[in-house]
């Protein structure tokens, strides 16, 4: 029994200690894509990727499992992919919009430790993800200045000529709301997302220079919003903008309007334009 004691005792404080110091010195562009990870995609991925977010009931197809659990998918992928699927999105590589593209969004460091980190969720044995110090990735998020309300203003002018042109537009907008992934995350007439606030009811809460603006560069208002830029054309973001303006649902039955975003926009339409902080 000593004897035994002599061994375990010893064997005990290395693997503990093994995780202590794993914990600790834990890559640190795997912690970034974790941290990033955590704020910006559990709401559907789930929080250890398997796909089981607040969110994921809302969306068909299902957001990926990460985690390789009931098939081999992600493991067959190559970095490359996966960089290529966060930075444009489903739309831009031909799977569902409603994964949201991230290029606008973050810089290109911030998301290759989320690829890093995606690459711990499931049993990966490839080629590592190299922040090489010869090549460095760009480590800042590129700021596109505020879109300013005389655009909106030119654009109606120049592209809304008459009503029928107006209504032509909403129903491309309709079509917008779908093919860039705005129903992922928002909610209309109970149909659609909770990440981000019900939008039922835009068309009495919002107007429609703010929407414009917002959706054509969110982090120009709120720096760390869970909304990503989705770098939408600005005639989409017009005809998303007269579509949404159009919308004046009943009043919900509870008080509070929302999403399940902590930092849902509560308030826009009171203060459009003075949220830069
Ligand atoms: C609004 C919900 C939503 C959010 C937020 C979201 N995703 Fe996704 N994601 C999806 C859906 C849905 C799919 C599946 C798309 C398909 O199979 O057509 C997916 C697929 C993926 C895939 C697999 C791509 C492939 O080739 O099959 C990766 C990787 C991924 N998401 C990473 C992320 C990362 C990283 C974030 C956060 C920065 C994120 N997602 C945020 C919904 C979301
Ligand atoms: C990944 C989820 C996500 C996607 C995709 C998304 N949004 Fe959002 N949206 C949000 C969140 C979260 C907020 C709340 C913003 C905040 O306070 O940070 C928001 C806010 C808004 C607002 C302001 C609402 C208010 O009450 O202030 C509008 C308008 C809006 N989104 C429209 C759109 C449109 C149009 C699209 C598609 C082009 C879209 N969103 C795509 C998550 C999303």
């Amino acid at each position: 029994m000593k004897k035994l004691q002599f061994v375990l005792i010893p064997a005990i404080i290395l693997v503990v200690g093994g995780v202590v110091f794993s914990f600790v010195f834990q890559d640190k562009h795997v912690a970034k894509g974790r941290h990033l990870f955590d704020r910006y995609c559990t709401p559907c991925h789930g929080s250890s990727g398997q796909g089981n977010g607040y969110n994921a009931k809302n969306l068909d197809p299902h957001a990926r499992d990460l985690t390789d659990k009931s098939e081999q998918y992600m493991v067959k992928l190559t970095n490359q992919e996966i960089y290529e699927v966060i930075e444009k999105g489903g739309r831009g590589v031909d799977l569902a919009p409603i994964m949201p593209s991230w290029g606008k969004h973050f810089s290109e460091e911030e998301i290759w430790s989320l690829v890093a980190y995606i690459r711990t969720l499931h049993k990966y044995k490839g080629e590592p993800v190299k922040f090489d110090k010869d090549k460095p990735y760009q480590t800042t998020r590129a700021r596109t200045p505020p879109v300013q309300e005389t655009e909106f203003v030119t654009l109606v002018a120049s592209k809304v000529p008459d009503d029928d042109v107006r209504q032509e537009m909403i129903d491309k907008g309709k079509e917008t709301f779908e093919d860039f992934g705005c129903i992922a995350c928002h909610r209309i007439k109970g149909k659609g997302g909770e990440l981000g606030p019900d939008l039922s009811r835009a068309g009495f809460m919002l107007q429609p220079q703010f929407i414009y603006r917002w959706v054509r560069n969110p982090l120009s208002f709120k720096p760390h919003t869970r909304m990503p830029n989705l770098d939408l054309p600005d005639e989409a973001a017009l005809a998303v903008t007269l579509y949404l303006s159009t919308l004046k649902g009943p009043p919900p039955d509870g008080v509070q309007q929302g999403g399940q975003g902590k930092d849902a926009a509560q308030g826009a339409s009171t203060d459009p334009g003075h949220r830069q902080s």
